[in-house]
């Protein structure tokens, strides 16, 4: 994102001052800190819990989600316009395939993404749901 990198560079603007004058370097060493808090952008496209990186499925799952699913249920799978995920849908679907259904031909307001998003996808989101979301 580009405000992550606008505040990388502000990062090592500020590191680049501290080399060349010690002086300041108490007053740089906070302001550094507080930058680094400031620039808890994670790498990653958005502010969705990160799933597991040795799982490429819930990766892919994280990624879908933050794009298609994080408006209408929160980043956290919270709530928000569409109804709370995080630890509800394990609960509510034992059957993994009940949920993948829904996410696939849509319920009332929640629409059908069997268009948008490949099957590959939609069972990559519902697990990101179940297993990242769904310990919260
Ligand atoms: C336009 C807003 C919107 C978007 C985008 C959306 N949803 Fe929903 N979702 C809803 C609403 C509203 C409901 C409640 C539907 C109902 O029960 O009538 C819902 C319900 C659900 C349910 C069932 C929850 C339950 O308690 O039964 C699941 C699971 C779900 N959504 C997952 C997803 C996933 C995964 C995505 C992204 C691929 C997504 N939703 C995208 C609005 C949305």
């Amino acid at each position: 994102m580009a405000a992550c990198r606008t505040r990388s560079a502000l990062r090592s603007l500020v590191a680049s001052l501290l080399m060349r004058s010690p002086r300041i370097l108490a007053a740089g060493l906070t302001l550094v800190a507080g930058v680094t808090l400031v620039a808890a952008c994670s790498g990653g496209s958005s502010s969705s819990p990160a799933a597991p990186s040795d799982d490429p499925v819930l990766v892919e799952g994280q990624q879908v989600y933050s794009q298609n699913c994080a408006s209408c249920h929160g980043a956290a799978g919270q709530g928000g316009y569409g109804k709370k995920l995080a630890g509800v849908v394990t609960e509510k679907y034992p059957n993994i395939d009940d949920q993948i259904a829904v996410i696939t031909n849509g319920k009332g307001a929640m629409p059908s993404f069997s268009k948008k998003l490949t099957a590959e996808q939609i069972t990559a989101v519902t697990r990101y749901t179940r297993e990242v979301l769904g310990t919260k």
